[in-house]
């Protein structure tokens, strides 16, 4: 085999491995499937009791609107996961929470249907200081279901210039978590993917 097509069969040995979700150790004593979503951190501004619903927009919002949606799926790369508890979190435009209100504003939780199925209208929060430093752009994520380990993340924007210096967004086991917002099929409405797969208990 000479050196181009044995670097060509290399890269696609490679991409098979990451698509088919074969096991990778994360540790000498833990082993993981590839799909499987890593954590990121609770944050100060997490709170109980978000109300269900699909559509987090409201009369006077700013921002960049998009669709929130993904599936949830157990670490087998494939199951789906029904009645899965997925509650999203985020800033406003001005990097501001809400923290008191009983509107929850920026704030929903939702229940996964029979495929496994979520999806939220919200939009592209803006950022805070953390420090000296902005965070970058990111949505908080906590999702629970039946027989799994509950999963606390973020997910963050594509391009975001704030990314590479930022503590959390720019750790290796984030960057499945840096997603492009992309323009639907049809509609053209602004999208973000997010499908999140949960480990066993
Ligand atoms: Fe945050």
């Amino acid at each position: 085999m000479d050196r181009k097509s044995f670097l060509k069969k290399s890269a696609l040995a490679a991409f098979s491995m990451s698509v088919m979700g074969y096991v990778v150790e994360a540790s000498p004593k833990k082993w993981m499937s590839t799909c499987e979503t890593t954590n990121d951190i609770l944050g100060p501004f997490y709170r109980e009791g978000a109300p269900e619903r699909s559509n987090m927009l409201f009369e006077g919002i700013k921002g960049n609107e998009i669709t929130l949606k993904g599936k949830v799926l157990g670490n087998d790369c494939t199951t789906v996961l029904e009645n899965a508890i997925v509650e999203v979190w985020h800033c406003d435009t001005e990097g501001n929470y809400d923290n008191d209100s009983n509107k929850y504003l920026h704030r929903a939780k939702a229940i996964t249907g029979q495929d496994g199925s979520y999806s939220f209208k919200t939009i592209i929060p803006g950022k805070y200081l953390n420090g000296k430093l902005y965070r970058p752009s990111h949505i908080h994520f906590r999702v629970r279901a039946k027989d799994h380990k509950e999963l606390v993340s973020q997910i963050y924007f594509a391009g975001d210039p704030h990314i590479t210096e930022d503590p959390w967004a720019s750790q290796k086991k984030a960057v499945h978590r840096v997603l492009p917002v992309f323009p639907d099929d049809i509609t053209a409405s602004l999208s973000v993917e997010f499908d999140i797969f949960l480990s066993n208990l």
